[in-house]
């Protein structure tokens, strides 16, 4: 049980936490459970959390704590992330990042470490207004940094590239003012905890890869000393 990976992607929008994501998600054979892509598929279905969460995530805004730390508490209680977990977009405030604590202390786990990748406001406004995800895989493309084979259509099956809802420019600089205010006091929170890892975002995919690979598989040498 000591050497379960407990990790928390943290970074603006737009960072790269889902390029990463897919990346480490292999490596290390983590469930990764994006609050993001729960919410989305939320949406697509219309459940009644799906509509509720549309309605924020369309503004740019956040949806209310206690709706998502219910969701995320419930997958990693369930079967699939009792081994470990790489979770990506929560805690995004300081109540959920409470609330996670005391949820982890519940069932005697423990953060293995906190992966925050930092970009400047103006790369991650060029990434979002660029950014292109399959309708069917879910597959992110950048028109420029990250281009697929054929334009608009993913490499895997051809499926068509859409632009998110939320990536429009009023709607980027709306998450970014949230991120700053809500998110970014996450960073002290887990540095005073031992817990925070810092990754320059600014590189590179192969390259932030590669960083944030070695540093975890230190962590977990260390941990099964
Ligand atoms: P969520 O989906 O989590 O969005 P986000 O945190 O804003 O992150 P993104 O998915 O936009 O970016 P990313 O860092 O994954 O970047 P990516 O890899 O795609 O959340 C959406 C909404 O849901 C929130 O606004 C909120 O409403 C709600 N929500 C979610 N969690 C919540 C919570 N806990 N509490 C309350 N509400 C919540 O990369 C971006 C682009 O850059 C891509 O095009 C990619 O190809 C490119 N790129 C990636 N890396 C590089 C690189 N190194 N160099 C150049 N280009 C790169």
């Amino acid at each position: 049980m000591s050497s379960e990976l407990n990790l928390i992607l943290l970074g603006p929008p737009g960072a790269g936490k889902g390029t990463q994501a897919e990346r480490l998600t292999d490596d290390f054979n983590l469930p990764y459970i994006s609050t993001g892509e729960i919410l989305r598929a939320a949406a697509r279905d219309q459940t009644e959390l799906g509509t509720l969460a549309k309605s924020y995530m369309d503004r740019g805004e956040l949806v209310p704590d206690a709706v998502i730390t219910a969701v995320i508490l419930e997958a990693l209680n369930s079967a699939d992330a009792r081994d470990g977990f790489l979770l990506d977009g929560f805690p995004r405030t300081l109540p959920q990042a409470d609330a996670l604590a005391l949820g982890l202390e519940a069932s005697e786990r423990r953060l293995t470490a906190v992966i925050l990748i930092e970009v400047p406001d103006e790369e991650v406004e060029r990434r979002l207004s660029g950014r292109r995800v399959s309708v069917k895989t879910g597959r992110v493309y950048h028109v420029d940094f990250d281009p697929p084979k054929h334009e608009g259509r993913c490499d895997v099956d051809g499926s068509r590239l859409i632009q998110r809802d939320d990536d429009r420019p009023e709607t980027i600089a709306k998450r970014l003012a949230v991120y700053h205010a809500e998110t970014e006091p996450l960073a002290d929170y887990y540095e005073e905890r031992g817990l925070l890892r810092r990754f320059d975002g600014t590189r590179a995919p192969t390259e932030v890869h590669d960083h944030i690979r070695a540093t975890i598989a230190t962590l977990r040498l260390e941990d099964e000393l």
